[in-house]
Formats: C-alpha cells, structure tokens, sequence
C-alpha cells in the first residue's frame, strides 16, 4: 500500500493546480504506480536471451523472467540443462526456446541469435551469464596457456560474439537492453579465481562501457553486474574446498555478515534489464553485500 505524505503540511507550500498538475505527470510518466496489490510485470511479451541460462544464475534469471511475461531463449553447451530448464520454464506458462551453442562460435551464435527472432519475432534483451572461470586452476604456477585461453574465450569472446549478434535484433525492436557479467574478481580481486578471471572480467567491464557509448544512440542500455560469491550448485564445492582461512577472508570481509541467496543477484539483472534503469547505461551494479565498495 503507497503511504501518501502531503508536503504541505510539512512545508507549508502551496498546492498545485490541475494545469501544473499534469504538466507534472507529462514530466514523470512512469511515475504511476499498479493498482493496489498487483506488482506490475516488467516483461510482459518482451523476448530475452540467456546465455549460461542453463546455469546456476542463468536460470534462475530466465524463470523471473518468465515469471514476469517475458519470453525466453535459453542459450547454454548443457543439453540437458538446457531441456530441465525450458521445462521448468513451460511448466509455469513461460514461451521458451533452447539453443545449444557455445557462445565462442561466433557463427553459431548468429545462426542462433537470427533463429530466435525469426520465432519469436523480436529480441528485447540480452543477459550475457555464460561465463566463469570454468573449472581452470586458481594458482599462477598451475594455469596453462589453454586456461587462459578458454576462459578469456568464453567470458570476453563470448560476451563479445553475443552482443554483436544480437544488437542489429534489438534496433529493429526500438531499442533494447543488455545485461553483462563482471565480477568482484574483476573489479577488486577474490581469493577464489585467478589472474586470467579477473583479466576476463575486468575486460568485460571496457566492453560495456565502449558498447554502452556505441549503441545508446540506438536505444540500447549495456550495464554489466559484478556478483560477490553467489553459491550456485558449482561454486558451493569450491567454497567448499577452501581452507579456512580463504573462507573467512570472504565471510568476514562481507558487510552484510552473510552469503547471499540466488535471488539476490536475480533481482539486480532484472533491473537492469527493465524499464526501471531506463536511464543508466555503462554503468557497473556491485552485487557483494559491501565486500568490494567502489570510490
Ligand atoms: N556464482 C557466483 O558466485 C558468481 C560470481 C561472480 C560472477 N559470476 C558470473 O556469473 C555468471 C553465471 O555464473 P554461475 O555461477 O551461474 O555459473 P554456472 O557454472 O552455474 O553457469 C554457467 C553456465 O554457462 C554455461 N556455459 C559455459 N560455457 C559456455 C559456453 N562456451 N557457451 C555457452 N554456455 C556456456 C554452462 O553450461 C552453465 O550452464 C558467470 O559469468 C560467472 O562468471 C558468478
């Protein structure tokens, strides 16, 4: 329920009249509110792509989507990840398409990107999960040049690879949203990835700020999210495998004094990604619980 305070009586200033009224509204006109509650649905027949929307967060990002009336294609190397989750996403009355593709294919992400809009006859959205240090080792003297390799591929290439495919879709629509993924490994460092990690996603952070300058002509927002440790079913074994030491320099160092849930992460990408940021672009949400503070 929306609690209405009237300045007036604080201020003693003047009310306004009809006229300025809705010169006011014509000011603000997102500034309405859903009827008494109903929370409005952000995506209503809008179409996302998930990359990593197999995933831990991916999925999780793809059923609020759906859970918001958004249609979904979800774009992951996990076939069978890939059937659970358009699965799940059609059994709550989501529209949902799966693609397998490896998001380093540059040309199977085209061919992947031009089938969704041929289907679903747009793309509004695209959330760039795929990504991680994907099981290579954290330690310098362990990384061989295919690590690198695989996870400045994947993470950069791919973030890339997506973006271009789908950014020609999104100016067709009237303008778009691009959600990408740093990471507290990128922005500060993590006692649990490594150097070619935090390479991968400090890079992504320059690719969507000169993406954002590119494209915002055009109607299209790119922010990147830069989650702090978010327990998906992978990373609950890395954590862990952590001494514990490694596992309190996270715990401790976290302001918020707990590990967040998935949800916490989920809800900042829909914003991003929604009406609701409809004037940042090029910008970083810090998604750690105050782990990592930027100046
Ligand atoms: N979970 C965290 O704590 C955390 C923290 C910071 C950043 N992130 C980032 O968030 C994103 C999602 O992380 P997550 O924890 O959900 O990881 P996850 O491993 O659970 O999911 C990643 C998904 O990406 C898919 N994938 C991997 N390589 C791919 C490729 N080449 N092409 C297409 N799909 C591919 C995997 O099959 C998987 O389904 C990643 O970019 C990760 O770096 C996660």
């Amino acid at each position: 329920m929306l609690r209405i305070i009237d300045c007036r009586q604080i201020s003693g200033i003047n009310s306004p009249t009809q006229a300025q009224l809705n010169n006011l509204q014509k000011d603000m006109p997102m500034a309405t509110n859903p009827p008494a509650g109903q929370v409005a649905a952000r995506f209503t027949d809008q179409v996302a792509i998930v990359t990593g929307g197999a995933g831990g967060l991916g999925r999780q990002i793809c059923l609020s989507i759906g859970a918001e009336g958004g249609k979904v294609a979800v774009f992951d190397t996990n076939a069978e990840a890939i059937d659970q989750t358009v699965a799940l996403l059609n059994a709550g009355g989501t529209e949902a398409v799966g693609h397998l593709v490896d998001v380093r294919d540059h040309g199977a992400v085209t061919s992947a990107v031009a089938a969704v809009a041929t289907y679903f006859g747009r793309i509004d959205i695209l959330i760039a999960a795929a990504g991680g240090s994907l099981a290579t080792p954290r330690d310098l003297a362990d990384i061989a040049p295919a690590d690198l390799d695989l996870v400045i591929d994947v993470n950069v290439k791919g973030t890339f690879n997506c973006a271009q495919a789908v950014v020609p879709h999104l100016l067709r629509a009237g303008g778009g949203a691009i959600v990408t993924f740093s990471s507290i490994g990128g922005r500060s460092t993590s006692p649990v990835t490594g150097v070619p990690y935090a390479a991968a996603k400090a890079a992504i952070l320059g690719l969507t700020r000169r993406l954002a300058r590119e494209v915002g002509p055009g109607g299209i927002r790119v922010n990147a999210v830069a989650p702090g440790l978010f327990l998906t079913g992978r990373l609950q074994g890395m954590f862990d495998d952590m001494t514990e030491a490694d596992r309190s320099e996270v715990l401790d160092g976290i302001p918020l004094g707990r590990m967040p849930q998935l949800q916490e992460c989920v809800d900042p990408v829909l914003f991003l990604a929604s009406g609701q940021s409809s004037y940042i672009t090029g910008a970083v949400l810090d998604v750690n619980g105050g782990r990592f503070m930027a100046g």
